[in-house]
C-alpha cells in the first residue's frame, strides 16, 4: 500500500541485489579492481562476438568510443531526437555535431528516412538508440551507413546500436547489427550495476584503440564507489515507506547530504561531459555481472508485464506504438494519451510516480539547457509531438503484477474521471 509505483525507485535493486551491494560495502579491497570486470567482459563479449570494453558509465563508453574512432571536429553523428542529454554531450565532447534525426511514432526509434536526409560527406556514425527496448529498424539503417558517400574517403557511417534499454536473451534483435554496440549498467537500465558502460566492438583497428583508451582511464575515488554501492540499500528501505512522509523525509535527507549520487549533474544538465574516463569499479562490475547472469529472469518478468499492458491496452483501446508486439521485451511500457502530463499528476496522489524524465521533452529530461544540445525547435516533429503525448508504465523486476494491475486500474478511472 506504502510501497510506490515508480520508474527510478532502485527499479533493479531486489534481495539478491542488495544482499551483493551489502557484501561488497563490507570489502572496500574490491571496490576499485578485481576480477569481475575481466569476467563482466569476458562474458559480453560471448554473448555478442565480438570485443568488449568496460567503462564508468554508457555515457563515458560512448564517448571511448568516439575518441577510439578519431572523430574529427566538424565531423557530424546522427543521433535521434527524444534521447538523452548525455548521447549529445557525448558527441559534443568527441569534438563531433549531433545531428538530430526524427522518430517514427510506431517505433520511438529514429525514421531511416530521416537519417538519410541527414547523411552528408561529414556524416561519421549513426547512433541507433533502440529505445525503451523496441528494436529498430537496423537492416535499412545498415544499408544507409554502408552507402559510399560521395566526397568522403573512407566510404560510408559507423552503425553504433545503443542498447543501453535493452540487452535480448532470447533472439539478435538488438546488438548484432552495429559495427559497434553501447551498453549501460545504469541503476534503471536493462540491467544493473548501479554504475557503468561497455562499447561491443567488431572492428579490429578500433579496437586496439578502445583498449589504449581504457587503458588511461581512472578509477571513481572509493567514497564514490561506497555510495553507489549503498543505491539498492538506501532505496530498499526508503521505499516501502515512501507512502508516509517518512520515506519522502529520509529520500530527501540522502539527496542533500550528497550520500545518493544523481544521475546527471550540473554540468551535464547544461549540456556538457567531463572528458575525464573512468573505469568500470570491481564492485559495480559484480553487480552487474550477477544481473547479465540473470537477465533471462529479468527480461521474463519484463515480457509478461508488457504483455499485460499490451492485452489491457487493447481491450481498453488506448493508443499505443504500433510496433509493440504481446512479446516485446520493453524496459517500458510507452502509451499515448493527450493529457498525458495531467493523468501523470493526478495518478501522484495515489503513491504512483510515471515520471522517467523521457516526457516533454526531446532531449531529456526536461530540466536541461536545450540550446546547447544544438536542437533546434521544429527540427523533428514527430519527436515533438510523442514527447507530450507518452505515458510510459514501468516493466522492471520491482513492478508487481498486482502493482501492474493497481496501475491500469487508476488510470483507467483517472480517465472515466
Ligand atoms: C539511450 C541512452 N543511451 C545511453 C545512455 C547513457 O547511459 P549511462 O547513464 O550509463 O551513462 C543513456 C542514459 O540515460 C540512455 O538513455
Amino acid at each position: 500500500m506504502f510501497s510506490p509505483i515508480h520508474h527510478t525507485f532502485a527499479p533493479l535493486g531486489d534481495l539478491s541485489q542488495c544482499l551483493l551491494a551489502f557484501a561488497l560495502t563490507l570489502q572496500p579491497w574490491k571496490y576499485k579492481r578485481g576480477a569481475a570486470v575481466k569476467r563482466l567482459e569476458r562474458a559480453l563479449a560471448e554473448k555478442f562476438e565480438c570485443e568488449a570494453y568496460t567503462f564508468g558509465s554508457g555515457r563515458e563508453a560512448l564517448l571511448a568510443l568516439l575518441k577510439a574512432l578519431k572523430v574529427r571536429p566538424g565531423e557530424e553523428v546522427i543521433v535521434q531526437g527524444y534521447t538523452c542529454v548525455v548521447v549529445p554531450n557525448a558527441i559534443h565532447a568527441s569534438g563531433a555535431l549531433p545531428k538530430f534525426a526524427d522518430i517514427a511514432e510506431d517505433t520511438l526509434n529514429m525514421d531511416p528516412a530521416s537519417v538519410e536526409a541527414l547523411m552528408t560527406p561529414r556524416t561519421r556514425a549513426v547512433i541507433c538508440q533502440h529505445t525503451f527496448g523496441i528494436p529498430a529498424d537496423t537492416t535499412r539503417l545498415r544499408a544507409l551507413c554502408d552507402r559510399y558517400l560521395p566526397g568522403r574517403q573512407a566510404g560510408g557511417a559507423v552503425l553504433i546500436e545503443d542498447c543501453a534499454h535493452s540487452i535480448p536473451d532470447q533472439n539478435q534483435s538488438m546488438g548484432y547489427s552495429g559495427d559497434f554496440v553501447i551498453l549501460s549498467f545504469g541503476r534503471d537500465k536493462a540491467i544493473s550495476g548501479i554504475s557503468g558502460g561497455a562499447v561491443l566492438s567488431r572492428d579490429p583497428a578500433t579496437t586496439m584503440e578502445l583498449r589504449k583508451i581504457q587503458g588511461t582511464a581512472v578509477d571513481h575515488s572509493m567514497w564514490t564507489i561506497c555510495r553507489l554501492l549503498q543505491y539498492p540499500l538506501f532505496y530498499a528501505v526508503a521505499r516501502p515507506l515512501y507512502g508516509l512522509w517518512i520515506g519522502k523525509a529520509l529520500l530527501k535527507a540522502l539527496r542533500s547530504l550528497r550520500l545518493l549520487i544523481p544521475i546527471l549533474d550540473v554540468q551535464e544538465k547544461e549540456g556538457s561531459m567531463s572528458p575525464v574516463l573512468h573505469r568500470i569499479p570491481n564492485a559495480c562490475a559484480s553487480l552487474a555481472l550477477a544481473q547479465l547472469r540473470s537477465l533471462r529472469k529479468i527480461n521474463d518478468h519484463r515480457r509478461m508485464l508488457t504483455r499485460f499492458y499490451f492485452e489491457e491496452a487493447r481491450k481498453r483501446g488506448w493508443r499505443f506504438p504500433g510496433a509493440i508486439l504481446p512479446y516485446s521485451l520493453l524496459q517500458k511500457f510507452p502509451l499515448f494519451f493527450p493529457g498525458a502530463e495531467q493523468l501523470r499528476r493526478a495518478l501522484k496522489a495515489e503513491n504512483i510516480h510515471l515520471n522517467d524524465g523521457w516526457t516533454g521533452c526531446v532531449i531529456c529530461p526536461e530540466n536541461i539547457d536545450l540550446g546547447k544540445t544544438e536542437y533546434v525547435p521544429g527540427t523533428d516533429p514527430a519527436a515533438e509531438d510523442v514527447c507530450v503525448r507518452i505515458l510510459s508504465l514501468p516493466t522492471h523486476p520491482k513492478t508487481s503484477l498486482r502493482q501492474a494491475r493497481r496501475l491500469v486500474e487508476a488510470i483507467q478511472q483517472q480517465i472515466d474521471n
